[in-house]
């Protein structure tokens, strides 16, 4: 088979690096791809979001399936170009990858199918929503109805800072026409748990859960990130909590995106809320997590392509989803100064000492070639991911790991993982 996978960041080199292990893949193509990725994978000069240039070059290399690992080209619609041309592609359609695309209307859904989550309003114009903080509990949450590359969720302690919030996401439009819309939701307090799940239309497996941390700095200090790391599984993800989403959030999310006639079929990503009344849902994502999935997939046993083509077939109760009895933990190497402003263009060394290594993996975020040397070329630049018995030994596992790779301006966080501890 030959495969193209669409993105350019280090959840698509795990995805390319999982999908070279498959018996069933003889090439893959990456469109636009990274420096690493280009170990597994033929990269191609073309955007994620030209979708006419990017089916056109999967007829012309005869491509079997194409997966997309981005938010933006599916909320865009790319599965219904691709597939009005006859192209078999993993992920959702536009009318299904909305449950990402818009977060008032997946408040709206679980609202209308029970499925929990936070209290909200939703508001398209800014005075009421002004009127409606006059009367709110603080603190309370202000989100971006559309993508805002995970920025567009406001904490706002106090009125002030509501109304500050309202104008820059409403009114001074800060993330963009995502912000013609608003949610105002109820702060919830408790542990965050990510769970990813494969989706057939009806059937949902979910995959191991993971743990995220968004801040840019040591003991969730500074600003929000793109993720600074990541661990697998996540200890406070009890069988109790399992069972109860399993009942009231996973299947109920499919069953309410097909009664809507929004068939869904790709990833879901349930960002959850251990709260003292129950687990509730944060967000949903329609795509693999990053830094999520550098933990999640190496520790998957399935072949890859064969989950992904038992959800574009609709066959997936018949696949047995598996997951090494491991833990895997990630640590994101940034350029210092991100998520703000930092330099790029350093010579990264070391990166061959993880080649061949079955415990140690470093995936690329924003790396590129450069003169025949790989460069620093973002904001978060590799994930050194590493897998253990147990999570102690995957996070000791992942700091060792760390130390092999040097470039000028390396940044990370001295806490992934400090929470289990805790368990
Ligand atoms: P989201 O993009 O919706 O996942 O929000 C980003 C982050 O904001 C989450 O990972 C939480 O840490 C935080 N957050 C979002 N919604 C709430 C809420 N209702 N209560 C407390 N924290 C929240
Ligand atoms: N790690 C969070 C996300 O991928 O949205």
């Amino acid at each position: 088979m030959k495969v193209l996978i669409v993105g350019s960041g280090g959840r698509e080199h795990v995805i390319a690096w999982k999908v070279a292990q498959s018996k069933k893949v003889d090439k893959i193509y990456c469109a636009p791809g990274n420096a690493g990725i280009a170990e597994f994978a033929e990269c191609v000069d073309i955007k994620a979001m030209e979708f006419d240039k990017l089916a056109a070059f999967a007829k012309e290399k005869e491509i079997d399936l194409t997966v997309v690992g981005m938010d933006d080209p599916l909320v865009g619609g790319i599965v219904d170009v691709f597939e009005a041309q006859g192209l078999r592609v993993f992920g959702p359609r536009k009318n299904a990858a909305i449950l990402e695309g818009s977060k008032a209307f997946s408040k709206d859904l679980m609202k209308k199918y029970h499925i929990p989550t936070a209290g909200y309003e939703n508001f398209t114009d800014s005075e009421a929503a002004l009127a409606y903080l006059e009367k709110a509990k603080f603190p309370i949450v202000l989100k971006a109805d559309g993508l805002a590359l995970g920025k567009g969720v406001l904490i706002c302690q106090n009125l002030e800072e509501a109304r500050a919030g309202v104008q820059e996401i409403m009114l001074d439009k800060k993330f963009g026409s995502a912000g013609n819309e608003m949610v105002i939701e109820e702060f919830m307090t408790g542990r965050e748990v990510s769970v990813l799940s494969f989706v057939d239309g009806k059937t949902i497996k979910t995959m191991t859960s993971a743990q995220d941390h968004k801040r840019a700095m040591d003991g969730d200090q500074g600003l929000n990130t793109g993720g600074m790391g990541t661990f697998s599984p996540s200890p406070f993800y009890t069988e109790e909590v399992d069972a109860f989403c399993k009942k009231y959030v996973y299947q109920p999310t499919v069953d309410a995106m097909a009664a809507e006639g929004r068939e869904f079929k790709g990833i879901i990503f349930f960002g959850l809320m251990l709260t003292e009344e129950g687990p509730k849902v944060l967000e949903y994502n329609a795509r693999f997590g990053d830094p999520e999935a550098q933990v999640v997939l190496p520790r998957m046993k399935n072949d890859i392509v064969e989950v992904f083509e038992a959800c574009v077939d609709g066959t997936l109760d018949q696949v047995d989803l598996q997951f090494a009895d491991n833990a895997a933990v990630c640590v994101v190497l940034a350029s210092d100064g991100y998520p703000v402003s930092y330099e790029k263009g350093f010579p990264i060394h070391g990166l061959e000492k993880f080649k061949g290594s079955d415990q140690y993996f470093v995936f690329h975020a924003g790396t590129a070639s450069k003169d025949g040397e790989i460069v620093t070329n973002g904001g978060r630049v590799l994930g050194v991911t590493a897998t253990g018995e147990d999570l102690k030994q995957a996070r000791a596992n992942a700091y060792k790991a760390v130390e092999l790779v040097e470039f000028e301006n390396k940044y990370y966080r001295h806490d992934i993982g400090k929470a289990i501890d805790e368990a």
